[in-house]
């Protein structure tokens, strides 16, 4: 069994999303069992957080607590069982997007990401985060091609600059384990920086 935990980040509209459901099919034809998931959400109670995350009016402190409480119910419901089972775990954004999100984008105190990271965790980290890098500009018009706003998806440039920033700032923190995908380009060209990504972590554990 493979047992891989794979996280996918980057600003709104970078284009991930397109990505995960042709990588699990590449995977699941090579024999892996693969559980596709997505945060905030994947369980009952996290999609619930989810909906008030994305709609409700709050603050960034409640914000962040949101987050991490959906976050917990995920991995001790769904993720950290399917990695014990062997399986291989693709999950649509994870805690890199609490960094570049609230505390890039909203300004919280890093001190309280990190440690509410080590307590909620519990050791757990991915094995590879696939960042989708695109020029903010060019993530907006993609969005407003395809969907209505949500909290999130309604703030300017500026903030989408900074979360932009967050994640490149974790990239440096921890580039063994953060994979940078141009995400401006054609998609079978971003298909193959997945699959490179993916090599790559397979030639470390050989
Ligand atoms: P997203 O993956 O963009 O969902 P969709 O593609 O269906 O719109 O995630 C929803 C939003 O949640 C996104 O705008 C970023 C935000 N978010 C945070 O602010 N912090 C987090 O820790 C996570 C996981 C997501």
């Amino acid at each position: 069994m493979t047992r891989r935990f794979i996280t996918f980040e980057g600003i709104d509209g970078a284009g991930k999303s397109t990505h995960i459901a042709p990588l699990a099919e590449r995977l699941r034809v090579r024999g892996e069992v693969v559980v596709c998931t997505r945060e905030p959400g994947g369980t009952p109670l996290a999609e619930a957080l989810r909906e008030l995350l994305l709609h409700e009016p709050m603050d960034g402190v409640a914000e962040t607590l949101l987050v991490f409480a959906a976050r917990r119910d995920h991995i001790e419901r769904v993720i950290a069982p399917a990695l014990e089972r062997g399986e291989t775990v693709l999950c649509d954004r994870f805690s890199d997007a609490t960094f570049a999100y609230q505390g890039a984008g909203r300004g919280q105190d890093e001190r309280m990401l990190r440690a509410l990271e080590t307590w909620v965790h519990d050791g757990l980290q991915p094995d590879l985060t696939l960042w989708f890098d695109a020029e903010p500009a060019l993530a907006a018009s993609r969005r407003a091609a395809a969907r209505a706003a949500d909290r999130f998806e309604a703030e300017d440039l500026a903030f989408f600059e900074r979360v932009r920033a967050g994640y490149l700032a974790r990239m440096r923190e921890a580039p063994e384990r953060i994979v940078r995908i141009d995400s401006s380009r054609a998609k079978s060209e971003v298909q193959r920086q997945i699959e490179a990504a993916l090599a790559a972590l397979e030639a470390c554990r050989r």
